[in-house]
């Protein structure tokens, strides 16, 4: 490769509900970034329909492809690589983004990367911060995922803790939809919790055994749930905004408590990078904020749209498979459960 030589990597997202994709130059310049998303399609069900959502991606995955090519004013001569997400996630969804980034690196003669979602999600901090400096500990909380991630640098990292059920955007969602609220269920939860009172409830805070990074959210999730049985059978009313604050601000103790401990026991750690749907969620990030105030330790985030499902995070994970001839099979295959 010549040394003036663009990389230009096309990143493919279909692993749940949005169809996306992004052109990513030489690892910092977002010349595109498309999202089709499929939220209103699933809302009247109240959560994604893995078969729609795959038939979804099935009619949007070309035009989205076509968008994303033409903002950035390249054609596929000017790939350098394909990347797409393998997994986890929706097995059909997977296969659409899978199956069309194979057969376009084939036919453009470029290699395919093949992404790990959860990856991404971190890297889509690197879009938005390309200084970050290793180490580097990642709270990733996702619809499916909450983990603490040790970065040691680019591709390099040890899982320290990841939740013992329920996934923290998980705990959103079902909360949400309990309490009657939209799909998906953390904005809503969000924008309930800013008129109510989080003092209103006493709800758990589950942290485990003391040396524990783990999470568990599902214990939180019954005792709102109990509370609204509890209230229904009674025939009293809950106060909604009240129950939806309390909720949060247990969920954000909890997240914030065990990401203190590990940067305790982490001390060469300066930066926290958090990422994931639920990094989204402003009580998160203020309150890490203010804890981190005075520590030493640099707070950073992707904006709202590069937190949730991503073509770009793709890309800019893919660039550095890419620089490392990461190169995919032909045989690569969805992995719904893949881990990280
Ligand atoms: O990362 P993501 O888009 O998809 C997965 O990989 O799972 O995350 C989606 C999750 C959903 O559970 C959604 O409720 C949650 O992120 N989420 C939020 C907020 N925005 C999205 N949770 C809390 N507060 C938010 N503002
Ligand atoms: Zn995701």
């Amino acid at each position: 490769m010549a040394e003036t030589e663009n990389i230009t990597i096309l990143g493919i997202e279909t692993s749940c509900d949005e169809t996306s994709a992004a052109v990513l130059v030489n690892g910092k310049d977002l010349k595109s970034h498309i999202i089709s998303s499929q939220i209103e399609t699933h809302r009247k069900y109240g959560g994604v329909v893995p078969e729609i959502a795959s038939r979804e991606h099935c009619l949007h995955i070309k035009d989205v492809v076509e968008q994303a090519l033409v903002q950035a004013e390249v054609d596929f001569s000017d790939l350098s690589a394909i990347a797409v997400t393998y997994g986890p996630g929706l097995v059909g969804s997977l296969l659409v983004g899978l199956a069309a980034a194979k057969a376009m690196a084939y036919a453009a003669g470029i290699p395919l990367l093949g992404i790990n979602h959860l990856e991404g999600h971190v890297y889509a901090n690197f879009l938005e911060h390309p200084d970050l400096q290793f180490p580097i500990l990642s709270l990733l909380v996702s619809g499916g995922h909450t983990n603490l991630i040790l970065f040691k640098g680019h591709l390099d990292y040890e899982v320290l803790g990841k939740t013992r059920d329920d996934a923290a955007g998980e705990a959103f969602d079902k909360v949400a939809r309990a309490l009657g609220l939209g799909y998906p269920g953390g904005p809503y939860i969000q924008k309930a919790a800013a008129s109510g009172d989080a003092k209103a409830f006493n709800l758990p805070r589950v942290m485990l055994e003391p040396q524990s990074l783990d999470f568990s959210f599902s214990g939180l999730k019954t005792a709102v749930l109990n509370i609204l049985n509890t209230a229904k059978m009674k025939g009293e009313n809950v106060a909604k905004n009240d129950l939806a604050a309390s909720f949060q601000e247990a969920v954000v103790d909890v997240l914030v408590a065990k990401t203190k401990k590990a940067l305790q026991r982490l001390p060469q750690v300066k930066t926290l990078a958090l990422a994931g749907g639920v990094a989204a969620n402003s009580l998160l990030r203020d309150t890490l904020a203010e804890e981190l105030k005075n520590c030493g330790i640099r707070l950073v985030y992707p904006s709202i749209e590069l937190c949730t499902d991503n073509g770009a995070m793709i890309a800019m994970a893919g660039y550095y498979h890419y620089l490392n001839k990461n190169y995919a099979s032909w045989k690569l295959n969805a992995v719904p459960g893949l881990n990280l």
